[in-house]
């Protein structure tokens, strides 16, 4: 099977589900947060070997006071007991995004969560928490400058260097989901996902199960990624 290497996943519907089933946004939320523990264990599983998600945008510190210091409080529960399991299946967590504008108990429970499992190998859960993606070309651009002006040689810097600029030196996204029915990328890894190849469905994230994230690896071993050229079967 042609597995992607790195997977990202644009978490969303998390409020819909809860309110369709009449319950409070939270619940929604805390939904989600169960769905991706198990999920992250599964895409180990499954040879991918990256997953990054997307857990909260730049943006959306728009949404009620109440709502972000439910979803701050739930990331620190995250970080320092539910992923335990993610923690013994060997897999290393880092979180990307701006610590500047989170609050201190957040930014201490970030750190210590990237602590904890720095040594782990099985593969990598990047968390992307006050993320945007233009944000991050932006930091990313800002560091370059300063290396230049300590006198890096640019005359030969290519696209794949860039990344060295990044939150995390991460691979370039082979397979980007998008769950929740909208058609759009929302500011997320803009320069990652220069040739990923896209899945979007309507399934709302806590719905998002293991068969779900099936489908879209199911779906990615069949599409004829080309980079630009021409496809090997036509190509001799
Ligand atoms: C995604 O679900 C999670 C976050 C953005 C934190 P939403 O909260 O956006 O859910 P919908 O889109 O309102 O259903
Ligand atoms: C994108 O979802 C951000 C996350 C999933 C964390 P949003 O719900 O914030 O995106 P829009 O507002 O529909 O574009
Ligand atoms: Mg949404």
């Amino acid at each position: 099977m042609n597995v992607p290497n790195h997977v990202a996943i644009i978490m969303d519907g998390n409020g819909r589900w809860a309110e369709k089933r009449g319950l409070a946004r939270s619940r929604g939320h805390l939904e989600g947060s169960k769905t991706l523990e198990k999920l992250a264990i599964h895409a180990m599983d499954m040879k991918v070997k990256v997953l990054s998600v997307y857990a909260f945008s730049t943006d959306n510190f728009k949404r009620s006071q109440e709502e972000v210091d439910y979803l701050m409080n739930l990331f620190i529960k995250m970080f320092q007991t539910k992923f335990d399991k993610i923690n013994k299946r060997g897999i290393r967590v880092v979180i990307s995004g701006r610590k500047r504008g989170l609050r201190e108990d957040v930014v201490a429970s970030i750190n210590a969560i990237e602590e904890k499992t720095k040594e782990n190998k099985e593969g990598i859960l990047n968390i992307c928490l006050n993320y945007g993606g233009q944000e991050e070309i932006i930091d990313g651009a800002i560091k370059l400058a300063k290396d230049i002006q300590n006198g890096l040689d640019i005359t030969n810097f290519k696209r794949e260097d860039f990344y060295h600029y990044m939150y995390h030196e991460l691979p370039p996204i082979d397979l980007l989901i998008r769950t929740g029915g909208e058609l759009r990328i929302s500011n997320f890894m803009l320069y990652e996902m220069s040739y990923s190849e896209f899945y979007f469905t309507n399934t709302y994230f806590p719905d998002f199960d293991k068969s779900e994230f099936n489908k879209a690896l199911f779906m990615f071993e069949n599409r004829d990624r080309r980079f630009g050229g021409i496809s090997d079967a036509k190509n001799n």
